[in-house]
């Protein structure tokens, strides 16, 4: 837990050892912010606590000073323990008021089941730990005071609204309040698509907590609430030691590239080459994880200084440039310096076309965008491969 005397403030990081949460608590010790982890270390591993610290010392050691506090604590954000770690870093307030303040100035909540196959399985589990967990976290920060909140969001909350015209996608396609869409004249319409066409209970628990998010800061615009949807995060920091070790299978086009590369798998299964794109493949907005990450710190900045109305926001996180699936082979193949087998094969199920971040609401608001091309994702993802030691250089 933390020193008594420990004065400073903090960022909490829940889920901080996950492959994003791992680059955005790096981004955040390289920007000399203050980190507190907590993570039940049920898809990380202790072996990223030191990691991360490592790269972070060097990266201060190389400028002659210290590296920020780091601390870790090895406890589900749901069990009642959490209470009395966030109790560690609260302020008696010397006013008594009943506003509780706490030298956690920002939270970013990763913490959730990721995988839209296995949402399909075990929904309950999805529903239990992405939203009942969520809204139990917002009742404990609540009670600290603690209201600058960043929630890991996705693109998939976009659903059907998703279309092959291959147009981005912009933020306001998706009105929070699931009851209404509102047309370009501010007159409210039917059911947002997005809810109908939303393809997984993964993809549902993203819309429900943002829906909830959203009322929360409704009914009390103390809080500053940020949802970041993520477009497809690839790719690692250079040295490799923040590399994605999924401990399921993977299904995302990255990983299963690397397992055609490392020969684990004899062939690149390619879902459908008959989508209305430029190549037949389906077009996707691949974002490194280290812009991904670099988006997380701009939002925790830019929350205190937007209005009381904007208590809630959503901002997309991608490049707004999309790349097609045989464009990834062919960025793969180049960094790799050899040919990637692949099988054309039928759609996979819910898939779309076309997905592609609209980004000039984080461009305006975040002073965010990415600097990182595919050519970057290529070449550190196949770095890391090479690292891991699972293919010969
Ligand atoms: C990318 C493209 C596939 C594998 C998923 C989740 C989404 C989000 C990001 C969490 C698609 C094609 C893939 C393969 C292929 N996760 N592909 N062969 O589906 O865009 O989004 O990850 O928020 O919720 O749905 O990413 O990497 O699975 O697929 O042809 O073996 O690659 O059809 O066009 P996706 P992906």
């Amino acid at each position: 837990l933390r020193e008594s005397n420990d004065t400073k403030d903090y960022i909490l990081v829940i889920g901080g050892l996950g492959f994003i949460g791992s680059h955005t608590t790096l981004e955040l010790l390289k920007d000399g912010q203050n980190v507190v982890v907590v993570d039940n270390m049920s898809n990380s591993f202790e072996s990223a606590f030191n990691n991360i610290h490592r790269l972070a010392r060097k990266h201060w050691a190389s400028r002659g000073a210290a590296c920020p506090d780091f601390k870790l604590h090895k406890v589900d954000y749901r069990s009642p323990i959490m209470r009395t770690v966030l109790g560690g870093y609260a302020i008696q307030d010397p006013a008594l008021s009943t506003t509780r303040l706490s030298h956690i100035t920002g939270v970013i909540h990763f913490a959730a089941y990721k995988s839209v196959e296995e949402s399909t399985q075990r929904p309950l589990d999805y529903y239990l730990n992405n939203v009942a967990g969520m809204i139990e976290l917002l009742i404990l920060l609540g009670d600290f005071g603690i209201k600058n909140f960043v929630f890991s969001s996705s693109a998939t909350v976009y659903g059907s609204v998703l279309s092959e015209d291959g147009e981005p996608v912009e933020e306001e396609q998706l009105v929070h309040h699931p009851t209404q869409r509102v047309d370009s004249n501010g007159q409210a319409t039917s059911l947002t698509p997005g809810i109908k066409g939303l393809t997984s209970p993964y993809g549902r628990t993203k819309y429900f907590s943002e829906a909830i998010l959203a009322d929360v800061a409704l009914a009390d615009p103390s809080w500053r609430i940020t949802a970041l949807r993520y477009f497809n995060p690839v790719g690692c920091e250079p040295s490799g030691l923040l590399a994605e070790d999924p401990r399921q299978k993977p299904t995302n086009l990255f990983p299963v590239v690397c397992q055609v590369l490392s020969g684990e798998r004899p062939a690149l299964d390619i879902f459908g080459t008959d989508w209305d794109t430029r190549d037949g493949t389906a077009v996707r907005d691949y974002i490194h994880v280290v812009d991904l990450a670099r988006g997380h710190l701009a939002a925790l900045a830019a929350a205190g200084g937007r209005p009381s109305e904007l208590a809630f926001r959503a901002y997309n996180l991608g490049t707004g440039s999309g790349s097609t699936v045989a464009e990834v082979v062919s960025c793969m193949e180049k960094a790799a310096c050899r040919s990637i087998p692949v099988r054309r094969t039928g759609r996979r199920t819910g898939d779309v076309g076309f997905c592609v971040a609209a980004t000039d609401r984080a461009m305006r608001e975040l002073n965010w965008k990415t600097q990182l091309s595919l050519d970057d994702c290529a070449a550190d993802t196949w770095r890391c491969l090479r690292l891991s030691g699972k293919v010969a250089a």
